[in-house]
């Protein structure tokens, strides 16, 4: 079937072993429909030759910069901005340090900063070199920048080691290139959702908050973008980007974010409480920094409850979203997730426990179970954009 009917895909092709897969990749993309025009690195070229990949694709293959004939036939800026979608496969860790450093040394480094078309980055390399901090942090950069990272999968590779590190079958990458175009499930949907922490002022210099990061917020208001939504994403004080395609509210306080996400909850189908929102505040905030004095060894302050965003919405009487709250527990996760489930009134919720170190509050990953009215579901350890997409999936099936 043209499950790829009239598509362009840019396949972007690096040195790594795996390269001899991509003329299987290149032909089984044609098959369904889709125009494929290669671009190799240099380093890829000793890995399978220019020559097989422009006859499995049928175009000339690019691999230089500074080469007048091809550029004279589709320049690179041409190229870029002909491609539906890029696919980097394989993709050796050091492209992948290149792209994320933004650097365009090569044509294909190039080609990538000058898309706007969506980029899909399949990883192959040794699994040592996967497994290095430095390509980790590589491959989430380009993950919060909407990049979309497909693989690597995990076994023996060439070089005689076992892990992860094995760029994803040529038929699985077609799948992959099948779902990416195919139709939305969230399209129509609209999505609210909460992130960050929350400030509760003291002082004109002062605040209490907590270590959540924003991660795993942010990582679904990507997925309900990528999934077809149109996301509104209220934000607590975090330093990370929006996503690409995401209509971002900054608030500071738990009362900010309050008021902001009831004066939009109404407007949409979906709302997901993820922030880590201040359960009290300080009862007055001192006009001036309070001081330290002699006489007094302790400050008291007297809190008082913020309102509870989660279940205020929960509460809706009219218009009300489907609603979908976190638990963040340290003991006792199933029955403090299900407790807050009943008594906020949502229809679904995501406990985490959060004291497990590695996943949770300001880390990349995360594991999440997910309870319903009548369902359950374990999301173990993955990345938080992995999560977000399954969780978002999950919640589609709900609606
Ligand atoms: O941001 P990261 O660093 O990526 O970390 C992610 C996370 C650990 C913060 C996230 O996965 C998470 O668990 N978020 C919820 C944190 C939390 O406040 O949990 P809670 O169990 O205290 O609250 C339960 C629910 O009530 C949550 O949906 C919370 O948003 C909501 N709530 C709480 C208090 C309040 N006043 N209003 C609320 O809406």
């Amino acid at each position: 079937m043209q499950t790829l009917a009239g598509k362009k895909i840019l396949l972007g092709i690096s040195g790594g072993i795996a390269a001899y897969k991509c003329a299987e990749l290149t032909r089984r993309l044609i098959e369904r429909g889709a125009e494929v025009r290669v671009v190799m690195t240099k380093a890829a070229e000793a890995f399978i030759t220019p020559l097989t990949m422009q006859a499995v694709s049928g175009k000339p293959v690019s691999d230089s910069l500074f080469d007048p004939a091809a550029e004279a036939s589709m320049g690179h800026i041409e190229l870029a901005k002909w491609a539906d979608l890029v696919l980097l496969a394989p993709a050796t860790a050091d492209l992948i340090a290149r792209v994320s450093a933004g650097m365009g040394n090569d044509l294909l480094s190039t080609l990538v900063l000058a898309t706007d078309a969506p980029v899909a980055v399949s990883p192959a390399m040794n699994q040592q070199m996967y497994r290095n901090v430095a390509t980790q942090e590589n491959l989430v950069t380009l993950e919060r920048r909407g990049y979309t990272i497909w693989g690597p999968d995990a076994g023996e590779q060439a070089c005689g080691d076992v892990g992860p590190g094995r760029m994803l079958d040529p038929m699985e990458l077609v799948h992959r290139c099948e779902d990416f175009f195919g139709p939305k499930p969230l399209e129509g949907k609209r999505v609210l959702l909460t992130a960050g922490p929350t400030r509760e002022a003291l002082d004109p210099v002062r605040y209490l908050s907590n270590h959540s990061s924003g991660k795993m917020g942010f990582a679904i208001a990507q997925a309900a973008v990528k999934l077809g939504a149109k996301v509104t994403l209220v934000a607590g004080p975090v330093t990370l980007a929006t996503p690409a395609g995401v209509q971002r509210i900054d608030v500071i306080s738990a009362v900010d974010m309050h008021q902001t996400v009831m004066s939009h909850a109404a407007s949409h189908d979906i709302f997901i409480g993820c922030a880590a929102v201040a359960d009290y505040r300080p009862e007055s905030i001192a006009e001036h920094k309070i001081k330290k004095t002699a006489e007094n060894d302790n400050l008291v302050i007297t809190m008082v409850k913020n309102p509870d965003i989660v279940a205020s919405v929960g509460a809706m009487t009219e218009n009300r979203p489907f609603t979908v709250g976190f638990a963040a527990e340290t003991q006792d996760v199933e029955k403090y997730a299900r407790d807050k489930l009943l008594k906020k009134n949502l229809d679904m919720i995501c406990a985490n426990d959060v004291s497990i170190a590695g996943q949770g509050f300001n880390s990349n990953d995360n594991a999440l179970t997910i309870y319903g009215r009548d369902c359950e579901q374990s999301l173990p350890l993955a990345s938080k954009a992995q999560l977000a997409q399954s969780l978002m999936l999950l919640i589609n099936n709900k609606l």
